[in-house]
């Protein structure tokens, strides 16, 4: 049995969750106020999730999910993350998050700065472009003519096969978008972005071609 571990079990934590319980998986969970106040989300998701700390849930998963805002991404368990397919559900939000410099000026994207934090990891963007409650009920069969895309970016082409064979279980199409470098065509503001939730391949291929930098500090969302 394949486990995940799930660091922040809030809105896109616990989708992610049931969706992979629903296709076999073990989960282990965790946020920041520690296990015990996971029990009743544990007790709805069943015998195949546990709660554990961030540290613990790291180490349980063959692979883990962090689906907790940047800001915070100094807290992620670096040394149980190692050597691990980590995907990254971030985006980034400056009315969330505040400014983060190096992404407003478009020298990094969200997730290099998560690669970066995580060393020894592979991490990967998935999950971005899609509200946490559709996660569980938007996926539809291969082939579907309006089954949705969504964007996944690594470094790794191992974490990017891992996230797509994921994304087709949970019944959505995967568009390439790597290296990391690059996931700023899908970042907010983006056409990419202004399509969320409505994309098949084809149209998240043609939004992620139409991108255009936004390099300077101005209100606008990017990631
Ligand atoms: N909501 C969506 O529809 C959606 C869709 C796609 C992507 N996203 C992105 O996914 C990320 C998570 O969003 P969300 O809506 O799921 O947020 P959320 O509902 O606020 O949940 C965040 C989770 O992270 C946990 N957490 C915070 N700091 C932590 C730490 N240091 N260690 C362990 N856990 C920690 C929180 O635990 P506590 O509750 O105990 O503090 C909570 O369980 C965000 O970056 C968001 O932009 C969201």
């Amino acid at each position: 049995m394949t486990v995940i571990g799930i660091i922040g079990a809030g809105e896109v934590g616990s989708q992610i969750a049931r969706a992979a319980i629903a296709n076999g998986y073990e989960v282990v969970l965790a946020n920041s106020r520690g296990p015990e106040t996971l029990r009743n989300l544990v007790d709805e998701l069943g015998p195949a999730a546990r709660a554990a700390t961030a540290a613990t849930a790291a180490a349980a998963g063959d692979f883990a999910v962090v689906a907790v805002p940047l800001k915070v991404v100094k807290d992620m368990p670096a040394a149980e993350l190692a050597g691990k397919i980590v995907l990254d559900t971030n985006n980034y939000m400056i009315w969330r998050d505040g400014h983060i410099p190096v992404i407003d000026s478009g020298e990094k994207t969200v997730y290099e700065l998560r690669q970066e934090h995580l060393p020894r990891s592979m991490v990967v963007q998935a999950f971005t472009h899609i509200q946490a409650p559709r996660i569980t009920t938007a996926g539809r069969p291969a082939g579907h003519p309006r089954r949705l895309a969504l964007p996944v970016s690594s470094d790794f082409p191992g974490a990017v096969k891992l996230v797509t064979r994921l994304y087709d279980r949970f019944g959505f199409d995967a568009v390439d978008n790597s290296p990391l470098s690059e996931a700023w065509r899908s970042a907010p503001g983006q056409p990419a972005w202004d399509a969320l939730q409505h994309q098949t391949r084809d149209e998240l291929i043609a939004n992620l071609t139409r991108a255009r930098r936004i390099t300077t500090t101005g209100g606008r969302d990017r990631g």
